[in-house]
């Protein structure tokens, strides 16, 4: 078939990609149709061959722009169909710009601020060649022993799908052939952040229904917003791993969403089907997950060397894989690689690290730090403060700001939260480092330093926390303390009797009981990236008005996990009484809820109004309240709006966020925030398995936080 200027039809793009798409599958082999399903991790010279006679899609961990179009000259150029590659990589949280990690992200409880920093995490990395992120990270994780809890925006479905629909505009743009943009791929599909014990890795058995209102709702929400991959977990899921089930990656992403796009296994996930026990050979993993709705294999080779005779011998039909080749194509039409399958040599010096890209990384850290404790209130300090001490393994530190998935940044861009402090303070105001202990082991030689400095000092600021590597993949923790001796150094330096701030910096929920209840002052700034030091230290001293809210619940000891906010009454709510489902020894409440944070003004909270008071099944509520800046200073608040459905044909949790707004107001300020519930908000997984609206009562609660409850209210839903 030739096109309108003597072109085959595919490569002419005026014509419609359905048509380019049916047209190329027509003139491939079977080779060259499995060789679209085959990913290779980095590239190697021996790998030309095999590029050269069509048989590897894509590569990820490639970046560069040199080496891409060098890789790519060999694919478009010498192959005989010209079949351009996509080049994936983990960009999740910047590229070289790296922002606070995606936890952080989801804290400034503002979804255009996701959207922002992906838009920009794409204009840089897509000028390095990668046109393809391995993000967002959607798992809703309630267990903060899980180290990848890092990577997500936490606990809650409802966060987390705005989180997600954002992250997926920002990295995709509204049209994927634009310059600057990368096709994103929702992760990991699914339930793999409810691991058993957070342990990474781990089987995951959860209800059908728990995984339709909890797990599923931020990837539906991806999909809607057009996301153009997704990728299938390590998990077993309810004894059929999710990498080869056919339930959840064809019967609901495809049949029920609608999802267009392709799925990528995740790392050599295929073949681990053979450990978990569902196949016996690479052969038969490749048929499960392949037929199970995985198109393209993440570097484990076994549709490379299955997949050809698995078609030859009938046992996977030819229909099966072009239609996961069309997929895949479609994205690489999408791209416009066949148009553009090169990148601009240079282009990336004028991308990257830009003025405004770095300006962004700031407003991000300062809009995901949380004020977790502030009492007397301790901060802001004031600038010209005398002596200031110093002190901790994360005070002085580039690397670990960074996070957990910040391969590309590079530590020496990264504003350290002394350097912060430093610039921030008056000339006159001394300032003393002591690193106090290293961020793990058991030495204290240095905290007789740090004892000494803080006596000196008029205040200390205390930075502490995890390591970016013992969070993220594979760092799940048996425990949530601080590391190392690092608690110890706390107690030391507080003994000395010296005013004490702790800045916290780390990947995940800690259980710090001793450090809540004694130390006045408490910032958590997450992985911040490269302008954390300027964001925590412009909070210190009062030019930005924290206002994030923590997207995750805070456990009192690592033994009350999980605990989260959306949980289920029971027939045994906790109460005084003993026979009641509790702890007996422990409150039932976390150290720090859902939704807390501080500020360094106050808001007042009046007027709600629900119009109407009684709907339909189909219809709508809105929901309006005044919200009041009644402090002395400029400040955010986070509108928190909450439902509990009363009765219903199957339990449903005590509280569930249902509408947020972040807005800013001056002094004095007054403004209505208005919410509207309706089919999204109020429709849950019924006792037929089916997604709907069932007639009764539901309440309303608007508020601070998930436990700092402001006002209430009611309305009914009738037949
Ligand atoms: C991780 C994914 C990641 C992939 C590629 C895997 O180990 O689970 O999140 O995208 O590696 O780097």
């Amino acid at each position: 078939m030739k096109g309108t200027k003597g072109k085959p039809v595919y490569l002419d793009a005026s014509q419609p990609i359905d048509k380019r798409i049916e047209d190329l599958i027509s003139r491939m082999t079977l080779e060259e149709k499995v060789g679209q399903t085959v990913q290779y991790s980095t590239f190697q010279e021996k790998d030309e061959a095999l590029i050269r006679q069509g048989l590897i899609g894509s590569f990820l961990n490639v970046i560069g722009a040199e080496q891409t179009n060098k890789i790519q000259k060999i694919a478009v150029e010498q192959s005989r169909l010209g079949i351009p590659l996509i080049f994936g990589l983990d960009v999740i949280h910047g590229f070289k710009t790296i922002f606070p990690i995606p936890l952080g992200i989801a804290s400034s409880w503002e979804p255009d601020l996701a959207k922002q920093t992906a838009s920009v995490a794409a204009a840089e990395a897509s000028s390095e060649g990668v046109r393809w992120t391995f993000a967002p990270m959607v798992d809703i994780a309630r267990d903060p022993r899980w180290g990848r809890i890092a990577e997500g925006a936490g606990e809650d479905p409802y966060l987390g799908s705005a989180m997600a629909r954002s992250y997926v505009e920002g990295f995709q743009g509204n049209d994927l052939s634009k310059h600057g943009t990368l096709v994103a791929c929702a992760k990991h599909y699914v339930a793999y952040g409810g691991a058993e014990g957070g342990r990474d890795y781990n089987t995951v058995d959860v209800s059908e229904r728990t995984l339709r209102d909890v797990y599923l709702p931020p990837f539906e929400a991806a999909v809607k917003a057009g996301v153009g991959t997704i990728m299938s977990a390590f998990n077993d899921l309810g004894g059929v791993p999710a990498s080869c089930n056919s339930f959840t990656l064809t019967t609901i992403l495809r049949g029920e969403w609608g999802f267009e796009g392709f799925v990528v296994s995740d790392w050599n996930s295929i073949r681990e089907l053979i450990n978990h026990g569902v196949a016996a050979t690479p052969s038969e993993a490749a048929k499960k997950a392949f037929e199970a709705g995985v198109d393209m294999d993440m570097v484990g080779g076994v549709y490379q060397t299955c997949l050809v005779q698995l078609v030859k011998d009938g046992e996977v039909s030819e229909k099966t894989l072009d239609a996961a080749v069309r997929r895949v194509l479609r994205i690489k039409f999408k791209l416009g690689l066949f148009e553009h399958p090169y990148v601009e040599l240079g282009m990336s010096s004028k991308v990257i690290k830009r003025k405004e890209h770095v300006a962004l990384a700031l407003e991000a850290a300062r809009k995901s730090i949380v004020l977790l404790k502030n009492k007397e209130p301790i901060l802001p300090l004031k600038k010209d403060v005398k002596t200031i001490a110093v002190i901790g393994p994360l005070a002085d530190n580039q690397p670990d700001l960074l996070g957990c998935w910040s391969f590309t940044g590079e530590p020496e861009d990264v504003v350290t939260i002394l350097d912060g402090i430093k610039r921030k303070v008056s000339m006159k105001t001394r300032i003393l480092y002591s690193k106090g202990c290293e961020l793990e082991g058991t030495a204290k030689t240095e905290f007789e330093d740090a004892t000494k400095k803080a006596k000196e000092a008029d205040v200390a600021i205390l930075v502490v926390g995890e390591g970016r590597f013992i969070t993220g993949e594979a760092s799940s923790r048996s425990t949530l303390d601080l590391p190392g001796v690092q608690d110890e150094l706390v107690k030391t330096v507080f003994e000395t009797g010296v005013p004490l701030v702790l800045v916290l910096v780390n990947g995940r929920p800690l259980s710090i009981s001793w450090v809540a209840e004694h130390v006045p002052a408490i910032l958590e700034a997450w992985h911040p990236g490269i302008q954390g030091g300027n964001a925590v230290a412009d909070i210190l001293f009062g030019d930005y008005n924290p206002a994030g809210r923590l997207p995750v619940t805070f456990p009192r000891t690592v033994g009350q996990v999980p605990i989260y906010y959306n949980y289920k009454n029971t027939g045994r709510p906790a109460s005084s009484e003993r026979w009641t489902s509790k702890y007996i020894d422990l409150p039932v409440t976390p150290l720090f809820p859902f939704g807390h944070g501080l500020s360094y003004t106050n808001f007042e909270y009046s007027n709600l109004r629900i119009v109407p008071d009684r709907i339909k099944v189909n219809g709508k509520v809105k929901v309006t309240v005044d919200i009041q800046n009644v402090g002395a200073r400029k400040g955010d608040e986070v509108v928190q709006l909450y439902i509990r459905d009363v009765v219903a044909s199957v339990t449903r949790p005590v509280k569930e966020l249902k509408g947020f707004k972040r807005i800013t107001l001056e002094p004095g300020e007054k403004r209505s925030v208005e919410f509207t519930l309706g089919l999204e908000e109020l429709a849950f997984t019924n006792i037929d398995m089916k997604r709907v609206i069932e007639p009764g009562a539901i309440e309303v609660m608007v508020g601070k936080s998930s436990e700092d409850i402001q006002l209430k209210g009611k309305f009914e839903i009738i037949a």
